[in-house]
């Protein structure tokens, strides 16, 4: 008779035939950079998340970096935000600065930003709006995303991640870093992002709610698998080196789906509501928290990610020391 429990009785054998692993080199850590100084403030959604300034956020580099942890996604929140966000054009906005005194402090952090709008404007959309104010102007967008690539650029960045999900945002971002000596800059591209109520939380410490409307015009309907192929194909066709669904937890399948049909490397992003979920059932005591954040991590390498963003980054790396 075929016993396919046999390799399950020992525990060595049991990891000899795991077919899944995850590691510390798996993660990217987001973090949320804030003018002024001293400042450590805790979003009451996200237990655990902070919005730093500078100096917290330098600290917490050597934080994490004792963890084993080197790749951060870097997210700016302006002192004034416009209708165009013009501290992202500016290469002495919060994001420029914060990338320069980063690499400066700690060289072998891998530094990547994300290149939205969304955090910069005074409505809160991710770019800027057409003249009936109804949603994003697309291609106007697409140019002041250009400038806002060179900035990071500038600033010594090491990979750059548009979140906004414009049409034809990779080929504009990598013509413009090409055309400004920056051929070998990475995009990861958002290229399969979900309208979601998951990232609720995160609008809250991103400060990034819009002030009208919704997203659902340059988001994708959750409902669409084949057009979440679609979309992350074109950005391949574009020239993105990294390519990512966004949410994860409730897109395993797109995960899947990406992962079989292109051969570039895949990032998915396990969301702020996701995060908050855990978090929350964990600290009411309903769920086995630490347990259940790590089988959630394996559902995502099972699934075909290369990589993870998340909020639970350091609490995985402490418990894989
Ligand atoms: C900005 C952006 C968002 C997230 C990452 N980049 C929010 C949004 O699109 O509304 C969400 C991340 C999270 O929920 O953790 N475009
Ligand atoms: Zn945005």
């Amino acid at each position: 008779m075929d016993r396919f429990r046999r390799t399950r009785f020992n525990p060595h054998l049991r990891s000899l035939v795991r077919e899944t692993h995850i590691s510390v080199n798996d993660f990217i850590y987001p973090l949320f950079v804030r003018p002024g100084e001293g400042i450590k403030t805790e979003v009451s959604s996200m237990p655990g998340v902070y919005q730093m300034s500078l100096d917290e956020i330098l600290k917490e580099c050597e934080l994490l970096q004792s963890l084993g942890i080197y790749s951060i996604l870097l997210f700016g929140i302006p002192e004034v935000k416009d209708s165009v966000g013009s501290d992202a054009l500016c290469d002495h906005g919060i994001i420029a600065t914060a990338v320069r005194a980063i690499k400066r402090a700690y060289p072998t952090m891998f530094v990547v930003t994300d290149l939205c709008f969304c955090e910069y404007t005074d409505h809160g959309h991710c770019g800027i709006l057409d003249h009936v104010h109804e949603s994003v102007d697309n291609d106007l967008t697409l140019g002041i995303s250009a400038q806002q690539a060179l900035v990071h650029a500038r600033a010594g960045v090491d990979m750059i991640a548009p979140s906004g999900m414009m049409d034809g945002i990779i080929g504009t971002l990598r013509d413009a870093l090409d055309g400004g000596g920056y051929p070998n800059l990475p995009i990861m591209s958002y290229s399969t992002k979900f309208a979601s109520g998951y990232y609720g939380p995160f609008r809250d410490v991103a400060e990034s709610v819009p002030s009208f409307g919704d997203r659902s015009t340059y988001q994708m309907d959750p409902a669409n698998r084949r057009e979440a192929l679609r979309e992350s194909l074109a950005d391949e066709a574009q020239g993105a080196d990294i390519l990512m669904v966004k949410p994860a937890l409730a897109y395993l399948d797109i995960i899947r789906d990406i992962r079989e049909a292109s051969n570039l490397p895949l990032a998915v992003y396990n969301v702020s509501g996701e995060y908050a979920m855990l978090k929350h059932a964990g600290n009411a005591g309903l769920i086995d928290y630490n347990r259940v954040m790590m089988e959630t991590m394996i559902g995502f390498k099972r699934a075909g990610a290369d990589i993870i963003i998340s909020y639970h980054a350091k609490e995985v790396a402490a418990l894989l020391h």
